[in-house]
């Protein structure tokens, strides 16, 4: 029988991506893979180091291959992603019944660790290449992901990532856009730009191959039978009017864009290097709203910022209820190793920041559960994901704002239906396939 592998994923959609590659990868090895991990052959994880809760997970994870490698020695146990990269080396000894150690930028080299008779640990932390250049295996056949750039030119004094994912570097348009196509031809309807910044694309590409974000935008909406175009995250210092203009302009670029706002308050802003105060983020919303008065707007915050005081607070619970967001991802505030912030003195204490989450959500919530109501009575695309998770008697499916719809009638998976809305909550709607619309158009 073949090798089998098994492969755990945490972190961001930039890591769900690198896993589909990773499994593609693999199976052009000739792995197949195991619903159990202790069946695999080749226990591997892709890991994420964004907050210390994510580290804490992955390590635990990783002591239960290491008592499933002592009853099967011969388990090969791998280790990719922005923690190995944030500890290198450091992974060998401080877990020694790790085999192999690759960070984002080395996907590639697990095939090559593989192939050799290496029998000694390894470790691959250069900064090359593009995890998007290997074959992949979609977890859903009609959607995609399209990796337009890697790293971070940002120093965001909270976060590893640029640390971990390297420099920026924007990958071709002409191969961005070919890989689009055959995207499309092998059933892809939705695709999902992704890049840490991603509407900085393009601008370290030589002047004659050089394309902005709108454009390349542009571009994949050309691409015939793609059908739905979103992209994460772009960063507010760099979200300018032509790319507002191009969710107005062009048919497959959804209505939702998702703004990290990180906090309302402009001296915290400037402590973390965002680079924008509150009033310039405050213009931006007030763009998208002026040309995009229907678009869903989502937001990451974090709270508990080193030297974070209650007016500071305040400042973000005010932003939150002034703009009224769709949705939001809130967090702790987590220091961590090699970053500025943590260096920084006036940490504040953790059950200060739970009762701060605690508030920013309440605010979040009935915010987005007012802006839901907007919906209700509408007739709304909704992309068909599967059974719903709450009662598998029902469908769940996703609108172009990217709210989550659970409704009754029928459906196949990556199919588009007309649902209207009957209800909603801050997190989901709930509809009825309108079979009237369906059956005119
Ligand atoms: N590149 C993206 C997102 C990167 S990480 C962007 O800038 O939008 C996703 C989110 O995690 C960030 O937006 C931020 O809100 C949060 N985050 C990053 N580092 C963090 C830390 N040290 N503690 C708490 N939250 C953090
Ligand atoms: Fe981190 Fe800031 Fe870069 Fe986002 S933009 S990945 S938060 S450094
Ligand atoms: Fe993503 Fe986590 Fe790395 S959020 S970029 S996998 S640190």
């Amino acid at each position: 029988m073949g090798k089998r592998y098994h492969l755990t994923t945490f972190g961001c959609q930039m890591n769900e991506h690198d896993s589909e590659r990773m499994k593609g990868m693999l199976e052009s090895l000739g792995y197949s893979e195991a619903a159990d991990r202790g069946d695999a052959d080749l226990i591997l994880f892709n890991t994420c180091s964004i907050r210390e809760k994510a580290d804490d997970r992955f390590i635990a994870h990783l002591r239960e291959a290491n008592a499933l490698k002592r009853r099967a020695p011969n388990t090969v146990i791998g280790v990719g992603g922005c923690w190995a990269q944030s500890v290198k080396d450091e992974v060998f000894q401080r877990f020694p019944f790790v085999d192999v150690a690759f960070g984002p930028g080395q996907v590639h080299r697990l095939a090559e660790f593989l192939t050799s008779d290496s029998l000694t640990a390894q470790g691959y932390f250069e900064f090359e290449g593009f995890t998007g250049d290997l074959p992949a295996k979609r977890a859903r056949e009609f959607q995609g992901w399209l990796q337009i750039s890697v790293g971070c030119n940002c120093v965001c004094s909270y976060c590893i990532v640029p640390s971990t994912r390297g420099r920026e570097v924007s990958r071709d348009p002409e191969t961005l856009v070919a890989e689009v196509r055959r995207l499309a031809a092998d059933g892809v309807s939705e695709v999902t730009l992704l890049g840490q910044n991603v509407n900085s694309y393009g601008r370290d590409l030589p002047g004659e191959r050089r394309l902005s974000f709108s454009d390349l935008l542009r571009r994949v909406d050309a691409v015939p039978g793609i059908r739905r175009i979103r992209y994460t995250s772009p960063h507010p210092k760099d979200m300018r009017e032509d790319v507002i203009l191009a969710h107005a302009e062009l048919g497959a670029l959804c209505e939702h864009i998702h703004l990290p706002l990180q906090s309302g308050s402009s001296p915290v802003l400037k402590r973390m290097r965002r680079t924008y105060t509150r009033e310039r983020y405050l213009d931006r919303v007030a763009l998208i709203r002026e040309h995009l008065p229907d678009c869903a707007l989502t937001t990451d915050i974090i709270v508990g910022f080193p030297g974070e005081t209650e007016e500071d607070f305040r400042r973000t619970l005010e932003v939150a209820e002034e703009v009224g967001y769709d949705g939001a991802f809130t967090f702790l505030y987590s220091p961590r190793r090699g970053t500025e912030a943590a260096e920084l003195d006036g940490q504040v204490p953790h059950e200060l920041k739970v009762e701060r989450l605690e508030q920013l959500v309440e605010v979040i919530q009935r915010r987005a559960a007012e802006r839901a109501q907007r919906f209700v009575g509408r007739t709304l695309e909704v992309l068909v994901e599967g059974p719903s998770r709450t009662d598998p008697t029902r469908l769940r499916g996703r609108t172009r704002h990217n709210k989550v719809v659970n409704f009754d009638g029928l459906g196949t998976p990556g199919e588009y239906v007309p649902v209207t809305i009957t209800g909603a909550t801050s997190q989901t709607l709930t509809g009825e396939m309108s079979l009237l619309a369906r059956a005119a158009g």
